[in-house]
């Protein structure tokens, strides 16, 4: 539309001003619509200047890291670092089970990956350079995010925090964050006018650490290619039944400690069970479980335990939020 065409020029300009004719800018990508669109918007406005980072933290599902590699990469043009940090994470999570312990080390991975990509790339376009003390982060801020931290207008700066080697001392990293005006679905409204992958501009939330807390038990890389198969195959059929826009979130949940025994062919199994755990929602605040249709329910319950033979027991969470939450974990 007009005004979102409005809105993406606007922007540009407003970042060239803020980041000036020489400036460097880092964008983390997450896969996710607003850190996508906000590394869009700062591409169109200094091209070359911005450099994205994304983490492979071998947390994703089936297909999303290559969406950002290659999809979003061809859309957009965009300078893109991808870190393969997988075995880093999983040998940080090894043995961790409980659900915050997992999200604090996730957490504190990726902020090291981050950082440590970010020194080297700013290493060299910043330190080298007399005049220039400042670098740039772009961050997919949303209207609500704002409001929700009593920020006003302006921009913010973070003293260097940033304690890794490589990097002046006294360099600071101020804030980009093009999105700061914008609701969610205005955000996806850039997106597309801006010809980003429609499996980016219209994801499902999902969370930052991942399918690492989608697996009941400890993570390991057997478990979470288990999982991927399985929740690939669900979103697939989601998708199929044209519910994507209807369902909020469709986490697959791998009961990872869990057995019991089933029968297949000729033979006895023991296997896994996973929990399909579809919601509609307005905001993720409180959520209602989702009344798919039995013949949808069965179509999924009947591949993945044909198409993946570590599981051999597919069930549907009926519970509402409160008091469950989304996620299992
Ligand atoms: P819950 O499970 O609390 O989830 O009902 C509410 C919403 O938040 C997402 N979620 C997370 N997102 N980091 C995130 O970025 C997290 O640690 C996290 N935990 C839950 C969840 O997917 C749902 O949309």
């Amino acid at each position: 539309t007009w005004t979102m065409v409005n809105i993406v020029e606007e922007e540009i300009a407003k970042i060239q001003a803020q980041i000036g004719e020489r400036g460097q800018a880092i964008c983390g990508l997450s896969g996710g619509v607003d850190s996508a669109v906000a590394a869009a918007i700062v591409q169109r406005a200094i091209g070359d200047r911005l450099t994205c980072v994304y983490v492979d933290h071998g947390l994703m599902r089936q297909g999303e890291t290559e969406q950002v590699e290659r999809d979003f990469v061809a859309a957009t043009g965009v300078d893109l670092v991808v870190v393969d940090a997988e075995k880093q994470f999983l040998d940080a999570l090894a043995g961790v089970v409980d659900p915050e312990e997992k999200r604090k080390v996730i957490g504190r991975e990726f902020i090291r990956t981050f950082e440590a990509a970010e020194a080297e790339i700013l290493a060299d376009a910043v330190a080298g350079d007399d005049g220039d003390k400042v670098a740039f982060l772009v961050q997919g801020t949303l209207y609500p995010d704002v409001v929700e931290s009593g920020g006003g207008a302006g921009t913010s700066t973070i003293k260097s925090h940033h304690n890794v080697g490589g990097l002046p001392d006294d360099l600071e990293f101020e804030l980009v964050e093009p999105l700061r005006t914008l609701f969610k679905d205005e955000v996806r409204l850039v997106g597309e006018q801006l010809g980003l992958p429609a499996e980016i501009v219209h994801r499902q939330p999902f969370p930052g650490p991942g399918l690492g807390i989608r697996i009941i038990g400890e993570v390991t890389r057997e478990r979470l290619d288990i999982l991927r198969q399985a929740d690939a195959i669900a979103r697939e059929e989601l998708t199929r039944a044209g519910l994507d826009r209807d369902i909020w979130q469709m986490p697959v949940v791998l009961l990872a400690d869990v057995r019991s025994v089933g029968v297949q062919g000729d033979g006895r199994t023991y296997g896994h069970p996973v929990v399909l755990r579809p919601v509609t929602s307005e905001d993720a605040m409180t959520a209602d479980w989702a009344r798919l249709p039995f013949d949808l329910l069965e179509r999924i319950s009947t591949r993945i335990t044909n198409e993946v033979s570590e599981i051999n027991r597919v069930t549907v969470d009926i519970t509402s939020k409160p008091p469950g939450t989304i996620e299992w974990e």
